[in-house]
């Protein structure tokens, strides 16, 4: 009786010291931001093209007692709506010898700073000790982030943009010392906002240093420059993958691409344009580059009204450069719709995985150079008879799948759908597509192609069986009809459609009978048909 409450007060002792563990460990998890301290942070954001690039090194000491094993990063909530992909790496060894190794980045979902501020973790390889220092570099690209000011221009005008961002970094951090150098493309920079100190030298403008700035510190500048790079935005893309087992991968690309630049206002001339395209239409572009594989075929370019003569392919054994035209030049607002097929060889893509499985290596994103996609899909069709495919994206993508047929499918092909949008050249990395395949299935094709043609040499042997025994009854009627002559052969062109009207002829008769079968018995429109 006595070996009740002692139990109770054993199971109490002991949920209550699980309790206590479990808040520990959860504590050590995630330290406070008061334990990291950023001793110095530099900024190098990248405006020379339409897509904003933004290097960060962060220098970053754990000030705490326990140790840390991820790094926030802030952006706010303008900044989350252009990101396209944010990569880093820690570094490792020194000057000559240095490394960097990726480390893994994922949004914090449920913790916000203030202001709506969207936090990102990184992960640390190894958790940095008490007093520990660590150098972790950050790339994040954002799309859209240049406004054209002002937002419409003729045709000879340059394109001007606006750049908002802040000279202080976002930060949940305190930082101790910070700079930011922002390149513009060209020294053209018609105004900037200042906050001491801050200058520009030729086509760099540099804010900083400053020191010990609070946590979340924020301070918005605006930068306004020229920028005529080609604004060039697939607005969708298509991207269909076929695997052929018979040796090729075959891929075709619809592509809806826009001029996403300054507004094109006024009229065109293309006479100005063609005498001096560089001057008279600095903000548009005409040419578009496709980097392919290497060893690529059969490639064609067309759009709506058929195929594009004015594309150039260049070949080396590392890659291939297809260099397209559009049949006009595109300013701002201006469209363009075509599509790009090309095979590419079997045994460069696809191979063969240790478990057995077959699967496909190919590069995600888009092909031409320097571009953004805004709503980017890829469907891999798998070939038929395909089992329990996956696929390997080093970054979030939707997917889901769905069965494609084509004319000599049985039972159709698997084929994995990805999207993604707000695609930048920073995705165009490779992807693995995973699968099982029986061999047998590789002879369902052509057993299918042979019954194919077994059923078009029956119907031709048929054909052939129905005009001998044609050509017998009309033998047997020779006597009736003199002017058909009983040698009709194929063979004579002239005869032949002396038979032709033969076989008219009887099948009149045929239809005739049959009418007075019916019970039809006109004969004046028989005498009417005869003469
Ligand atoms: C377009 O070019 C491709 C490849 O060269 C060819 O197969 C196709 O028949 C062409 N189509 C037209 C309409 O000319
Ligand atoms: C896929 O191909 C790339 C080079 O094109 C290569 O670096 C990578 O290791 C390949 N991936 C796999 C899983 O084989
Ligand atoms: C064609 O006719 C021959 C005899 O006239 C017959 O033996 C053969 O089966 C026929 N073939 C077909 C496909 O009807």
């Amino acid at each position: 009786m006595e070996e009740g409450p002692l139990r109770r007060a054993l199971i109490l002792v002991l949920v209550v010291f699980s309790l206590l563990s479990a808040m520990g460990s959860s504590s050590s998890s995630s330290p406070s931001p008061q334990d990291v301290r950023v001793l110095s942070a530099e900024r190098r954001i990248d405006l020379t093209s339409f897509i904003v690039r933004v290097f960060l090194t962060l220098k970053v000491e754990n000030t705490g007692a326990s140790d840390v094993s991820e790094i926030l990063i802030a952006f706010s909530p303008n900044e989350v709506q252009h990101l396209s992909i944010v990569k880093a790496s820690a570094v490792a060894g020194k000057r000559k010898k240095k490394a960097y190794l990726s480390l893994d980045v994922n949004p914090v979902e449920l913790a916000k700073g203030p202001n709506g501020a969207q936090l990102f973790s990184i992960a640390l390889l190894s958790p940095l000790k008490s007093s520990e220092t660590t150098v972790v570099e950050v790339l994040y690209v954002l799309t859209h982030s240049q406004e054209p000011f002002p937002a419409e221009i003729s045709q000879s005008e340059s394109q001007y943009v606006y750049y908002r961002d802040s000279a202080l970094l976002l930060s949940p951090y305190h930082i101790g010392e910070q700079r930011t150098f922002i390149k513009t493309p060209n020294t053209k920079v018609e105004s900037y906002t200042s906050v001491n100190p801050s200058s520009r030298v030729g086509t760099e403008i540099k804010y900083g240093p400053y020191h010990d700035r609070a946590p979340y510190s924020y301070s918005p500048i605006v930068v306004h420059f020229e920028n005529n790079h080609p604004f060039a935005v697939v607005e969708e893309l298509m991207r269909e993958v076929e695997i052929s087992h018979w040796g090729n991968v075959q891929i075709t690309e619809h592509y809806k691409l826009v001029h996403a630049g300054a507004r094109h206002k006024g009229v065109f001339s293309r006479v100005e344009y063609q005498a001096r395209p560089s001057i008279s239409g600095p903000s548009s572009f005409k040419h578009l580059l496709a980097r392919l594989p290497p060893r690529v075929h059969s490639v064609y370019y067309r759009d709506e009204i058929g195929n594009i003569s004015s594309s150039h392919l260049r070949s080396d054994s590392l890659k291939s450069e297809l260099e397209l035209e559009p049949r006009y030049p595109l300013f701002g607002g201006w469209k363009a719709t075509f599509v790009i097929g090309y095979g590419l060889p079997l045994q460069d893509f696809l191979f063969e995985s240790s478990d057995g499985q077959h699967y496909l290596n190919l590069t995600f994103g888009c092909p031409l150079l320097e571009t953004v996609v805004d709503r980017l899909t890829i469907k891999v069709v798998l070939p038929e008879g395909s089992k329990d495919p996956s696929v390997s994206v080093p970054f979030p993508v939707k997917q889901h799948y769905e069965t494609t047929y084509s004319y000599l499918d049985v039972v159709g092909r698997k084929t994995l759908v990805l999207i993604k949008e707000n695609v930048a050249p920073e995705h165009n990395v490779p992807f693995e597509v995973y699968y099982k395949f029986n061999s047998f299935f590789m002879l369902a094709e052509p057993l299918m192609l042979q019954a194919w043609r077994k059923i078009c040499v029956f119907g031709e042997v048929f054909a052939f069986n129905f005009t001998k025994s044609q050509e017998q009854k009309k033998r047997d009627k020779t006597a009736r009809n003199s002017h058909c002559s009983s040698d009709a052969s194929f063979d004579f062109p002239e005869l032949q459609s002396n038979r032709l009207g033969c076989l008219a002829e009887e099948a009149n008769e045929k239809e005739i009978k049959k009418l007075h079968l019916d019970g039809v018995r006109d004969s004046s429109w028989r005498r009417g048909e005869r003469s």
